[in-house]
């Protein structure tokens, strides 16, 4: 059998390509007796290619889905207790390394956002392609959904969040609508949230190539899981918990996630800030991060051609220095 027949079985059973597996591979520069976090597990792509890297080495997943965790427990159950697996959100990785006794890892990867089989089960209501209850939870037992946001957030609410989170230059005017339509009764689904973006959007807008309710869906999306707050802390944590030479893997998916990667690793790889004109540095501030990539990795040709996904992937690294 083919390399491409078996990856065509995995993806039957499993649903989502790793994007940048051999990339993230390298970065993480593995040692067989190390310890590494994966701290969006998913279906446990890149995972399954970290453990058989690993002599005496372990593995701690870490996804907040719970039906990720479970594929994934059934992914590597091969990898017996080498492969921890810790349904939680990596805002708390501090805590969750710290409860698990864990004093210092040597690489920790984060493949933000969401996966594929979490947009292609319809019931998750994440894809404007499907008619489905408006949810979007990544953790389903999460108190907020998007149903919850659609039908009783601010006209300003709204409007902000899709202008910031989305990018939507319509925001103003997809707000309202959505106002405007729940109050004949509440937005249910999808497919009505489709057709209230449509219904406030130019002609033209209609005919552009992107789905015309992409943007709105990744802002209501991001909104729901509270994406972009959960970054802050779990970058800080990450770096906490890393052992000096560990290394730090982040892929992003879209501008507003990659503009704080970026800005926040480029701080804490940044040393002393005192003015230029101090004869002496005052502030002692040390570098805690050696940036190992200035400009993100992306996608090849042949990855590209293979999985779409890969389209708007950054990979940033870095690695930790000795300074506290
Ligand atoms: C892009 S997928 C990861 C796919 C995985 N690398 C693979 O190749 O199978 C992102 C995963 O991270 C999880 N996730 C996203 N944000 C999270 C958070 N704040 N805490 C924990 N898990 C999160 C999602 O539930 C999803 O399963």
């Amino acid at each position: 059998m083919g390399k491409g027949a078996v990856f065509r079985m995995e993806e039957k059973n499993y649903g989502h390509k790793p994007v940048l597996l051999q990339e993230c591979l390298e970065a993480l520069a593995i040692r067989p007796d190390g310890l590494y976090v994966d701290g969006t597990l998913g279906r446990a792509g890149h995972a399954r290619e970290v453990l058989p890297r690993l002599k005496t080495g372990r593995l701690i997943g870490i996804d907040r889905d719970a039906a990720a965790i479970a594929a994934a427990g059934e992914r590597l159950a091969e990898f017996g207790d080498r492969a921890v697996l810790v349904r939680g959100n990596f805002s708390a990785l501090g805590e969750i390394l710290r409860d698990l006794g864990i004093d210092g890892a040597d690489g920790m990867l984060f493949d933000l956002g969401v996966s594929s089989p979490q947009l292609d089960e319809p019931s998750r209501g994440f894809s404007y392609m499907r008619d489905a209850p408006l949810d979007m939870r990544m953790d389903a037992g999460a108190p907020l959904d998007a149903r919850e946001i659609v039908n009783t957030w601010s006209f300003e609410e709204l409007r902000r969040i899709l202008y910031t989170y989305g990018e939507e230059r319509f925001a103003p005017q997809i707000a309202r609508a959505m106002v405007r339509r729940r109050q004949e009764g509440p937005i249910e689904t999808t497919g009505e949230l489709v057709e209230v973006i449509r219904s406030a959007m130019p002609p033209q807008a209609l005919r552009e190539k992107q789905h015309p309710a992409k943007r709105t869906f990744q802002a209501i999306r991001i909104a729901v899981n509270g994406e972009l707050e959960a970054l802050p802390p779990m970058l800080e944590a990450a770096v906490q918990g890393l052992r000096p030479g560990g290394r730090l893997a982040v892929i992003t998916f879209h501008s507003l996630e990659d503009r704080l990667v970026k800005q926040t690793l480029r701080e804490m790889a940044s040393g002393c800030t005192c003015p230029p004109e101090f004869p002496v540095c005052v502030c002692g501030k040390k570098p805690r991060l050696r940036l190992i990539t200035r400009k993100p990795i992306t996608a090849g040709p042949a990855e590209l051609e293979d999985n779409p996904r890969s389209r708007s992937a950054k990979l940033r690294v870095a690695e930790r220095t000795e300074y506290p």
